[in-house]
């Protein structure tokens, strides 16, 4: 029994995952305080995380029927993420694993996108290609074993997926998280009622937003405020079908130049209806402790007292892999 924490940004999770993957628990508990600041406040995520950790951590053991003392391993997000965040799930892993001296593993957030894909009931194994898009990370990956060093073919130059729509979702007087606004907005558009720009032209797998942030906040602009606000509809579904195109193309280069036939998608914009509608389905998409989890089994586990010096890592940090 696995029991995993995960708070690199604004969700509270706690999972129970069986050796074997399957998952007997995983409760995610989402800050609704960020809202109204248009984005995560760190300060404020960090404060959330500690009230909330204790019984995020009782409803996963309760919900899987253990004990502290059944669990058999400790599993953490080390990062990338928010520092003063992910250091509420490693002090409390830590506290946690030296109860009953079970051993902790220190998981890297983007590898447990990866893993995701290996949970039960339809694990999905390497090789594959896998796109993950998220808030914090646009990347594409060759996931050859289950392991932490997948190899990065391409990632976002400047905003991450997310980040786009979270601000075109704020240009169009929407809330925050962007994502699952826009996409409700947009059902009511026309796809086709703007030209927004794909970054067609970037040679190779690398994704950039920015230009695209920028078209819409011009074309807003241009339109004028009475009919920004007639068009807003077909605003957001058209700046939607530029972000989908724009990870599409992508993804059909990434199979092409490595002839992967399967592809894995994950991260909060893969919950993306018109996204899904062009790439295969999958769950478990947003951020969640099972993925950790699921990760752990294949990255080094550290017994007592080896595991107290394990540190976090920020966003944009290189990643620290090993203990
Ligand atoms: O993976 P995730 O839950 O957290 C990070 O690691 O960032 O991803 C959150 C991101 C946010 O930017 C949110 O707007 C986006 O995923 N998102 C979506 C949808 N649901 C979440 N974007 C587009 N369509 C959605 N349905
Ligand atoms: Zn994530």
């Amino acid at each position: 029994m696995i029991l995993a924490l995960e708070t690199s940004c604004d969700d509270t999770c706690a999972a129970v995952v069986t050796a074997d993957g399957q998952i007997r628990a995983n409760v995610i508990s989402s800050q609704g305080v960020h809202s109204r600041y248009g984005g995560v406040v760190p300060e404020i995520a960090s404060r959330h995380h500690l009230e909330l950790i204790g019984g995020v951590v009782d409803a996963a053991l309760d919900g899987a029927g253990v004990t502290l003392a059944g669990i058999d391993l400790m599993a953490v997000t080390r990062g990338p993420g928010l520092v003063a965040a992910l250091l509420v799930g490693v002090a409390t892993a830590k506290a946690l694993a030296a109860v009953h001296g079970t051993p902790l593993a220190g998981v890297d957030h983007l590898h447990g996108h990866v893993a995701a894909s290996f949970l039960s009931p339809e694990p999905f194994e390497p090789p594959f290609l896998s796109l993950i898009a998220s808030g914090g990370h646009t990347l594409l990956a060759h996931v050859r074993d289950p392991g932490p060093s997948f190899e990065v073919l391409g990632q976002t130059l400047d905003d991450a997926a997310g980040e786009a729509f979270d601000k075109g979702a704020r240009l169009l007087g929407l809330g925050y998280p962007g994502g699952p606004a826009l996409e409700q907005l947009a059902r009511h558009g026309d796809p086709a009622g703007f030209e927004f720009p794909t970054a067609r032209r970037l040679q190779g797998l690398d994704f950039s937003f920015a230009g695209l942030k920028t078209a819409l906040l011009y074309k807003v602009r241009d339109l004028g405020e009475a009919e920004a606000a007639r068009r807003r509809a077909d605003l957001a579904a058209s700046y939607q079908r530029a972000i989908v195109e724009s990870l599409v193309i992508r993804v059909k280069r990434g199979l092409a130049q490595t002839g992967l036939e399967r592809l894995a998608i994950g991260g909060g914009v893969a919950a993306n209806g018109p996204l899904r509608e062009r790439l295969p389905p999958k769950q478990l998409c947003t951020d969640n402790a099972a993925m950790i989890a699921s990760a752990a089994r294949y990255v080094p586990q550290l017994p007592f007292p080896d595991y107290l010096g394990l540190d976090v890592y920020a966003s944009g940090e290189p990643a620290v892999l090993a203990a």
